[in-house]
């Protein structure tokens, strides 16, 4: 399977912080020399990778939005960067609910959340596929790659809402993939185990978590190591073992089901 190695290039929704930042800056140092989209809500952050190297463009966006705003987005970077062959969705939010004690919950968080980790998401794949079939139609691979969770696969109660989000991400990488199996659009999903981010600092939770989670630079290598061989599944740590525990054959089921369909 082709991995990332040869991307001309990249665009990195969710680059301003953790996972995304450290795999936009990764990719930007291979071989291939590709150019680097970064993106995300925060300019001034924007604007400080830019000036990591000449290759690394910036182009802001909040992903929270309507349809016709994410579609201007995806027609802007397109036309400016009509090379584009990888996107890799890592902007992602996750809050606290305690369900035992509804009148706490903030509504509006539940929309932020689903809204943010799934419904933009989507619509984002929906509006770059065009693009991307018509280079498979041309003879040149590319990439979409969701950031998921090993929470997809086993959530943890204390994030219902976000568990939640990420198993229906993941089952839609699965689905993606075997729908696009005949073209050469490859759909690789990364699935983070705890990682060292800015994820839980709003949560207050960030001084506990960082005594378990795996540090940036470790995950960071391991997962460039499987972007670049072009492992379908990218898993490390804890995530690699519950992929092997509870989902053993299932990625081949779905692309099977979908063959004899
Ligand atoms: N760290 C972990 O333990 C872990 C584990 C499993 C999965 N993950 C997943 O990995 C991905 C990266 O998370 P992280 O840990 O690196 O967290 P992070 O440090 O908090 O980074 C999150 C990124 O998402 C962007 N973002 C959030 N809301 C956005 C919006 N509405 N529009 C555009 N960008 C938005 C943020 O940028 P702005 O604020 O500038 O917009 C930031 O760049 C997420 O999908 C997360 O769910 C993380």
């Amino acid at each position: 399977m082709t991995g990332i190695k040869d991307v001309k290039c990249v665009l990195v929704i969710g680059a301003t912080a953790g996972i995304g930042r450290a795999l936009a800056l990764a990719i930007h140092n291979l071989d291939s020399k590709p150019i680097v989209v970064v993106s995300g809500r925060r300019q001034e952050r924007l604007d400080e990778l830019a000036k990591h190297g000449e290759r690394i463009k910036t182009a802001r966006v909040d992903i929270n939005t309507t349809h016709d705003e994410l579609k201007q987005f995806v027609d802007r970077v397109l036309s400016e960067h009509p090379n584009l062959d990888a996107v890799i969705l890592s902007s992602g939010v996750q809050h606290i609910f305690d369900l035992k004690k509804p009148e706490t919950i903030d509504m509006s968080k539940i929309d932020d959340e689903v809204n943010t980790n799934y419904v933009s998401i989507i619509k984002l794949i929906v509006l770059f596929l065009p693009h991307f079939l018509k280079l498979s139609a041309e003879g040149r691979p590319s990439f979409i790659v969701p950031i998921t969770s090993g929470l997809a696969i086993q959530p943890k109660a204390d994030v219902p809402n976000y568990c939640a989000t990420k198993a229906g991400l993941h089952s839609l990488a699965l689905s993606l993939r075997a729908q696009l199996a005949d073209t050469k659009v490859r759909v690789i999903e990364i699935l983070p185990p705890l990682v060292e981010s800015e994820l839980h600092d709003h949560q207050g939770t960030t001084p506990a978590l960082s005594k378990l989670w795996m540090p940036l630079d470790e995950f960071t290598k391991h997962t460039m190591e499987g972007l670049i061989r072009g492992d379908l599944q990218v898993a490390v740590g804890f995530s690699a073992q519950l992929l092997v525990k509870y989902e053993k054959g299932k990625r081949e089921s779905v692309e099977q089901a979908s063959k004899n369909q």
